[in-house]
């Protein structure tokens, strides 16, 4: 019998494999921990670039850069990007709900030296928490990731998470080809979902994309309105 979660099996990130009766239930298609968990072990998480990612690391570069603060990194995976900005002085609080994820971030945590808490938690349960907790929420193919009808939800959760004064970072992976990364969403859902709770500092198309993702990444910057 073939195992289920080889590499060769395992369909790409797309919401037609995940979903594949095609309903039209949006709620029908979340994604459970056990699903993301199962990726990380069979070590198909081919959304993992293995680093930060460069438009990131662009940005901690530019003369404008975001000034070190209190960062929470929604759904950071194996916490690359978490990392990143712990190494430029941001007090950092990652989150994610695949204990894999969770127990590879610490572990990189320890092996650079650096300072970073990682939770295991669903995003959706930490407005009570942390409401005005945070200076910076960090976003990297979170939001493509939970399922179209929890976005609503999403956009609020971040703006609850904020300071005054704080602000969202964002690399959007926006299209609607198949496969993936699993839903795909455009620029006019980001500026329907944000606007009214943030303003559109930038929206901008980074130059230094993964090839796989050129073209199709935005880098935003959302200072929340409070
Ligand atoms: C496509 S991966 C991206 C991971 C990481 N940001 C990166 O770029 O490598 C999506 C991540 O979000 C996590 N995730 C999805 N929905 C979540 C939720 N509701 N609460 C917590 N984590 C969630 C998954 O476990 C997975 O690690």
């Amino acid at each position: 019998m073939s195992n289920p979660l080889s590499p060769e099996s395992v369909p790409d990130l797309d919401a037609s494999s995940i979903n594949p009766s095609g309903s039209q239930d949006d709620s029908a298609q979340t994604l459970t921990p056990s699903f993301w968990e199962n990726r990380y072990q069979a070590g198909t998480a081919r959304w993992d670039l293995g680093e930060a990612a460069p438009p990131f690391e662009s940005l901690l570069a530019a003369a404008d850069a975001p000034q070190p603060g209190r960062m929470l990194v929604l759904g950071m995976g194996r916490g690359h990007d978490a990392l990143l900005f712990a190494s430029h002085g941001f007090e950092v609080v990652g989150v994610d709900f695949a204990p894999s994820a969770v127990a590879a971030a610490a572990i990189a945590a320890q092996e650079q030296g650096l300072t970073a808490k990682f939770l295991q938690r669903d995003i959706f349960e930490l407005a009570d928490e942390f409401a005005n907790g945070f200076d910076y929420v960090l976003e990297h193919t979170c939001f493509c990731a939970i399922a179209p009808a929890q976005r609503p939800a999403y956009a609020q959760l971040v703006h609850t998470l904020l300071r005054p004064g704080g602000q969202l970072i964002a690399l959007f992976w926006a299209h609607n080809r198949p496969g993936g990364p699993p839903f795909g969403c455009d620029l006019e859902e980001i500026h329907d979902l944000f606007e009214p709770g943030f303003e559109v500092r930038s929206l901008d198309r980074p130059l230094n994309s993964v090839v796989s993702r050129q073209h199709e990444e935005y880098l935003a910057r959302f200072p929340v309105k409070k």
